[in-house]
């Protein structure tokens, strides 16, 4: 299957998803913002972020509001969508993926809705570059679309940059990252309420167990040097 070049979906890129998400939530940066609020509930202290596959700079300025003392970089293959990165968050830092060097360790390098991008036989490879990325003690923090959910399915089967997706679950994630070196800290599922059930949301946190959720998030941690 040949991958997506999402050079050419940088411009539309967040009316897409707007389209996309919608009937769940009319307010498409909650997705954004409840996965920066979750990501700070697993990595409370970060000094270095990656935003690994940041594409057009969605999560940038949910990043530098949740942790405003912090180095930030985002990074991407895609230069368009770097280019509109770099247009919408000006103040912020964006490396093209082939020059991020090794020689910043990162506390925390987040990953949002990449690896569904990335061909399953390249996975451990991608997962061995942020590995050697990472900070002792820091995490890998990946989100990623639940592909037990029926309505996650239908909507990545109607996506058009999703024509590349090939969905990894939970489990599958936490045995990439703990093959790549990394002890799974915490994990679950997501997303479960849309927003007409807006008032049940506050038991998303109880039910991270259950395999229903839109989405999943797993978190795996360095030892500590
Ligand atoms: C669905 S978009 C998600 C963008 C962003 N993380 C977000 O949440 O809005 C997937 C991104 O993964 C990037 N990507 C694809 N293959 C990649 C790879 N091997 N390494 C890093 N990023 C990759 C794409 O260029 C694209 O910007």
């Amino acid at each position: 299957m040949t991958s997506i070049d999402f050079d050419q979906y940088a411009r539309d890129y967040a009316s897409l998803i707007a389209e996309q998400t919608e009937a769940f939530d009319s307010d498409n940066d909650y997705f954004v913002r409840y996965k920066i609020d979750c990501l700070r509930s697993i990595a409370p202290h970060a000094r270095s972020i990656l935003d690994f596959g940041c594409g057009v700079g969605r999560s940038i300025p949910f990043l530098r509001a949740a942790y405003p003392q912090a180095e930030i970089i985002g990074s991407d293959p895609s230069a368009e969508s770097l280019a509109f990165a770099r247009k919408t968050n000006p103040k912020e830092t964006f490396v093209p993926l082939n020059e991020l060097g090794a020689e910043t360790r990162y506390d925390v390098i987040f990953a949002a809705c990449v690896f569904h991008h990335i061909a399953p036989e390249i996975r451990d490879e991608t997962l061995a570059f942020c590995r050697e990325r990472l900070a002792p003690g820091g995490r890998i923090v990946i989100f990623e679309h639940n592909p037990l959910n029926p309505v996650t399915q239908r909507l990545v089967n109607t996506c058009p940059f999703d024509a590349d997706a090939v969905l990894l679950g939970k489990g599958e994630t936490a045995a990439r990252l703990k093959r790549a070196g990394l002890e799974i800290d915490k994990a679950g599922y997501c997303l479960f309420f849309p927003g007409a059930l807006a008032a049940l949301r506050p038991l998303e946190r109880r039910l991270q167990w259950l395999p229903l959720g839109g989405q999943y998030f797993v978190s795996g941690k360095s030892p500590s040097a």
